[in-house]
């Protein structure tokens, strides 16, 4: 969904979405190993870094991300409501636990922002 479509979306129905995942994934916040998921990451690296800062054009940085976004990105790759050429395919076998485990890793790296000037 671009940017714009986000913004325009009224509050209450962003509220409600949220309420909706807090039902379907009760506990995606916390289900995740990170050390588990770090070994796994071995397939995502050589585009998605092993910090989770991107290594190819075109791959986000996943370090410090949401965890239950995270998660539910995953899951919607896997599900094909998130279509993707690559990683459609990355997610098509991954299991729930892989799943919860990438998200907990990836969401565990800390990272620190700075505002332009
Ligand atoms: C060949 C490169 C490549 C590999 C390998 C790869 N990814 Fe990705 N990944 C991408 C690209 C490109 C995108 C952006 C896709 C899009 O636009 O939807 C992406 C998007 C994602 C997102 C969504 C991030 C967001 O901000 O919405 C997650 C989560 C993710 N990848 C996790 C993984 C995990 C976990 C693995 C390993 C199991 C992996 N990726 C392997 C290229 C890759």
């Amino acid at each position: 969904m671009p940017a714009t479509a986000r913004i325009k979306t009224p509050v209450r129905w962003v509220a409600l979405g949220a309420l909706a995942v807090m039902i379907a994934f009760p506990s995606a916040a916390t289900a995740g190993n990170p050390a588990a998921g770090r070994v796994k990451t071995r397939t995502c690296l050589t585009c998605h870094g092993v910090d989770g800062m991107s290594r190819v054009p075109g791959a986000p940085n996943l370090a410090g991300q949401n965890e239950m976004y995270l998660a539910k990105q995953l899951r919607d790759y896997r599900s094909g409501k998130r279509p993707h050429q690559i990683m459609s395919i990355v997610a098509k076998n991954l299991s729930d636990a892989d799943i919860d485990d990438f998200a907990a890793w990836y969401a565990s790296i800390k990272i620190t922002v700075k505002l332009p000037d």
